[in-house]
């Protein structure tokens, strides 16, 4: 296999630094397979809930109508609105290409959508002609879909037709720049040292050479290496346009995750075939649905190294896991579970989400969509959420198998439907700090719609409280998440533009 990926559990300067950059996605090569089925959880015992007191008087709170209403209230204008066309008219193609543009890219399928809008920057930048880009197959989650299975890419085209040119593939010229050719070989035409947020001018100086004498550059590894400050603005509007205009699923997935929004909206509905019934429906008594979106696999509890009340083997499954993976290289190990959980550097488990989303008002009458990937422990741990919960939902159980046979097994297209639903609720809370997280809470800041972003190091406070009583785990949760239900963030400088569009990608309504 070509050695373009991160192999961050093997080591190396660059991978260790996005370690430390990037810690809770990173795919190892066993998280999906030790834990695949209730029977092999000789690890493991069926956690109990930790939180009992807490459990027991949030299953008997009765929520006020009012809480319940305010709830649901779409967030009020906040000033800027989405904007993303070149301020120069007409926004003019290079007359002259300088040469092709091609990346690889690694990651799961958010991660890949940075790097296909960062590539269409550099493209522009460099006035050359973008190879729509390649996207290797990560080594956890296993999915071969090309950009082609996943984004519509005649949409993504047409989207940029005016920005810059792009072709689906090589002329058959440079038939021979293939991944396999810069596999076996050191080659001329791959830049392979790429520094980590490069800037434009490095681009300038390193890639357009390149182009110029031999009219193509492969540019791997290519993630997180174009920088998100002192770029022109019309490069971060271009960076957004694509990001929120150009990059739309390819039809069949837009088309089940319709028809997933329809049943959360319309749940006593006849289900019609895949496609007709959300049609045909009027926006009349549409109900109101929110996204949970749960990441708690083992590699990131393992990661996190906190407690997750499983006892003594599950605390050492971790571990050696933990040692398997990142050979002790892990920030957080060297911290009590008492102290990561006052910096709130503890992921929420599915009972702890659950605890929150009760506390803010939610109720057993709330439609809840997971948005869930494999969980650690799997139904045994979702089991109180869904106490709490029982209108909860998933792709599963909203859409049969036949439905879901075009997305079966693979992980970006099921991401991807995922991704599709949460941009569709009316509020968007996800427990775990991500790419999948970041993305959503950026395109869903750019339309400006509820995002309740969880206050980890409070919640992480509260629940070490072991006496604390429901009324001030709920007055504290309440206030403690005033402010982070989707008022916008200006982007400070490093931060990323797809996870704060504002100011880069809006301008004043
Ligand atoms: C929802 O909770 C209320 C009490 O808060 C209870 O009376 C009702 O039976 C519950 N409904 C369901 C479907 O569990
Ligand atoms: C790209 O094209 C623009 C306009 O045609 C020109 O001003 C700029 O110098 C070009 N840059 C490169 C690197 O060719
Ligand atoms: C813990 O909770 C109790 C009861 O709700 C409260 O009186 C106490 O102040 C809390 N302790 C801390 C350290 O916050």
């Amino acid at each position: 296999m070509m050695r373009l990926q991160y192999r961050p559990h093997r080591g190396g300067a660059l991978a260790g630094l996005l370690v430390l950059l990037f810690p809770v996605f990173l795919p190892s090569l066993f998280s999906p397979l030790g834990h695949a089925s209730p029977s092999m959880f000789s690890e493991w015992n069926a956690p109990k809930p930790r939180h009992f007191r807490l459990l027991k008087s949030a299953l008997q709170s009765e929520t006020t109508n009012a809480e319940q209403s305010d709830l649901w209230i779409p967030l009020a204008n906040q000033g800027l609105r989405p904007c993303v066309e070149s301020t120069k008219t007409p926004s003019a193609l290079p007359e002259k290409s300088q040469g092709y543009i091609q990346v690889f890219l690694d990651g799961g399928l958010n991660q890949q959508r940075m790097g296909i809008c960062d590539a269409v920057a550099v493209a522009k930048i460099l006035n050359a002609t973008l190879v729509i880009p390649h996207l290797e197959v990560n080594p956890v989650w296993q999915d071969s879909s090309s950009f082609m299975d996943i984004f519509d890419v005649d949409h993504f085209i047409d989207t940029l037709k005016d920005d810059i040119s792009i072709v689906k593939e090589l002329p058959y010229e440079f038939f021979w720049s293939t991944r396999e050719y810069y596999a076996t070989a050191i080659r001329t035409t791959r830049i392979k040292t790429a520094p980590v947020h490069a800037s434009a001018s490095w681009y300038l100086e390193n890639v357009l050479p390149v182009l110029q004498s031999y009219g193509i550059a492969a540019i791997a590894p290519f993630s997180h290496r174009l920088a998100f400050d002192n770029l022109p603005v019309d490069i971060q509007r271009l960076r957004c346009k694509v990001n929120f205009q150009a990059l739309v699923f390819v039809p069949h997935v837009r088309a089940l995750g319709d028809a997933l929004v329809s049943r959360l909206r319309y749940p006593s509905g006849k289900r019609g075939a895949l496609g007709t019934d959300y049609l045909q429906e009027s926006t009349e008594g549409a109900g109101k649905f929110a996204v949970l979106h749960l990441r708690f696999d083992k590699d990131m509890a393992a990661h996190s190294a906190c407690d997750f009340g499983g006892g003594k083997a599950e605390k050492l499954a971790l571990a050696k896991y933990r040692q398997a993976i990142w050979q002790g290289r892990v920030l957080n190990s060297q911290f009590t579970d008492e102290e990561l959980r006052n910096q709130g550097r503890c992921p929420l488990t599915p009972e702890e989400i659950g605890l929150l989303l009760a506390a803010l008002g939610f109720d057993n009458s709330t439609r809840l969509y997971l948005a869930s990937h494999k969980v650690y422990g799997g139904e045994a741990r979702i089991s109180t959420l869904r106490t709490l919960f029982p209108l909860m939902e998933d792709k599963k159980s909203l859409a049969s198998a036949v439905e879901r046979a075009q997305i079966k097994g693979k992980a970006s297209l099921l991401a991807a439907v995922d991704y599709y639903v949460s941009m569709h609720s009316d509020i968007f809370i996800s427990a775990s700090p991500g790419n999948m997280h970041n993305a959503l809470v950026g395109h869903r800041t750019y339309e400006n719609l509820k995002t309740i972003r969880p206050n980890m190091a409070l919640l992480g406070q509260l629940f070490l409280n072991k006496s604390i009583v429901w009324s001030d785990f709920q007055q504290a949760v309440i206030e403690g998440h005033e402010n982070r239900q989707g008022q916008i963030r200006v982007r400070k400088p490093k931060q990323s533009i797809y996870t704060y569009p504002a100011p880069d990608c809006m301008c004043n309504a």
